[in-house]
C-alpha cells in the first residue's frame, strides 16, 4: 500500500495526539503518504482531509484534545454514509484507513471494513477503558490522574469543613475511572455501574467510620444505578440529615489537559502498531496493550466482548483501606 489515512472519532481522550504523530511519522519512514482526516468520520463523508507531513505533528505530543478534531457521526451509520465515505477514499487513493477512537467508533469501523474493500485498523482511544483487548485504552491514566488531582483539592476543603462530598466522575458504563481514582485519592466508597451498592449500606459504611473521620469523600460513576451524585446524595441526607453535604461533578475537565507519559508512550506504540499492522496486511483489527506487550485482536471481538475490568483486589480494599 502506498496512502493510508488517520481519523480520531467519539470522545476526545488525551493521547490522541502521540498516537497521529506516531502513525503519520511511522507510515512515511515506511514511505507512505499520510492523510489526516478531520472531525472523524464526518471528515470521511464530507472529504475534508488534508496530505499530512513529518512537521504537521510537530509539537504536539504534550497536547490534549486532537489536532485532527473528532465528532459522534450519526450518518456514518447509514449505508449512504458509508458509500460516500468509501467513494472519498478511494478517489483520494487510500488504501488503509487507521481509526481512533472507542466502542461507537470500532462499530463503524467494523461495519465499513465488512463491506468495503480498505483494510481498517482500530486503536483503542477512550477515557472509560472500557474496550476488550486492552488493558489500557489512550487517556484512561490521563483522566485518572486529573480526578485525582481533583480529589486531593476536594479533600482540603472537606477536611476543613468537615463535609461529605460525593463526587462524580466520568465512565458510561464503566467503573475503571473511579475505582482507580477512588483508592489514589483515598475515597471512603465508591459506587460503580459493575457493582450493585444500596443506599441503606453506603449510609451503614459511612455511619461506621463517623467516630474517627470529620470528613468523607465518595467517588460516583456517572453510570452508577442509584442515579447520579446528587440524587445519591439527596438521599443520604435524608436519611443523616447531621451530615454537612456537598456534591461535585467533575464532567468534561476529565476529558482535557496534558497527556501523562503513560498515555504518550501506550499513544505512541499504538500509533506505529497500527502503521505496521497495515504494512503486514491485516485488516479489520485492533491494537491493544496486553500485559507490556502490543498485540491484535478482532474489532469484532473487541465491541462485541464485555470485559470485567475492575480489578479484583482494589474492589476488596476499598472498604478495608477507608476503616
Ligand atoms: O466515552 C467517553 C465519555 O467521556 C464518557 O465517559 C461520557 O459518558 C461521554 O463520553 C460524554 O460524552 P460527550 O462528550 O459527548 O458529552
Amino acid at each position: 500500500i502506498n496512502k493510508i489515512a488517520v481519523l480520531t472519532s467519539g470522545g476526545d481522550a488525551p493521547g490522541m495526539n502521540p498516537c497521529i504523530r506516531a502513525v503519520v511519522r511511522t507510515g512515511i519512514f515506511h514511505g507512505l503518504q499520510v492523510v489526516g482526516v478531520k472531525q472523524g468520520y464526518q471528515g470521511l463523508i464530507n472529504n475534508n482531509m488534508y496530505d499530512m507531513n513529518e512537521r504537521s505533528v510537530s509539537n504536539i505530543l504534550h497536547l490534549g484534545g486532537t489536532i485532527l478534531k473528532t465528532a459522534r457521526c450519526m450518518e456514518f451509520k447509514e449505508e449512504s454514509g458509508l458509500e460516500k465515505a468509501y467513494q472519498n477514499l478511494k478517489n483520494r487513493g487510500i488504501e488503509g484507513l487507521i481509526v481512533i477512537g472507542g466502542d461507537g467508533t470500532f462499530t463503524g469501523a467494523e461495519r465499513f471494513s465488512r463491506i468495503y474493500d480498505i483494510p481498517v485498523i482500530g486503536i483503542p482511544g477512550t477515557i472509560d477503558n472500557d474496550l476488550y483487548g486492552s488493558d489500557f485504552t489512550l487517556g484512561f491514566d490521563t483522566a485518572t490522574n486529573t480526578v485525582v488531582e481533583a480529589l486531593d483539592k476536594i479533600r482540603d476543603t472537606a477536611d476543613a469543613h468537615d463535609r461529605l462530598f460525593f463526587i462524580e466522575v466520568m465512565g458510561r458504563d464503566s467503573g475503571c475511572i473511579a475505582l482507580r481514582a477512588g483508592v489514589a485519592g483515598g475515597a471512603e466508597a465508591i459506587l460503580l455501574p459493575e457493582k450493585e451498592t444500596a443506599i441503606d449500606e453506603l449510609i451503614e459504611n459511612l455511619k461506621s467510620g463517623s467516630n474517627k473521620k470529620t470528613s468523607s469523600i465518595v467517588i460516583v460513576a456517572e453510570g452508577d444505578k442509584n442515579g447520579g451524585a446528587y440524587d445519591i446524595a439527596k438521599k443520604v441526607k435524608e436519611h443523616v440529615p447531621s451530615y454537612d453535604v456537598k456534591v461535585t461533578i467533575l464532567g468534561h475537565l476529565q476529558r482535557g489537559g496534558s497527556p501523562s507519559s503513560f498515555d504518550r508512550v501506550l499513544g505512541s506504540r499504538l500509533g506505529y502498531a497500527a502503521v505496521n499492522a497495515l504494512l503486514n496486511g491485516e485488516t479489520r483489527k485492533m491494537v491493544g496493550l496486553k500485559g507490556n506487550t502490543i498485540q491484535l485482536a478482532e474489532l469484532e471481538e473487541a465491541i462485541s466482548t464485555h470485559e470485567f475490568k475492575l480489578e479484583p483486589d482494589l474492589l476488596d480494599m476499598v472498604d478495608i483501606l477507608a476503616i
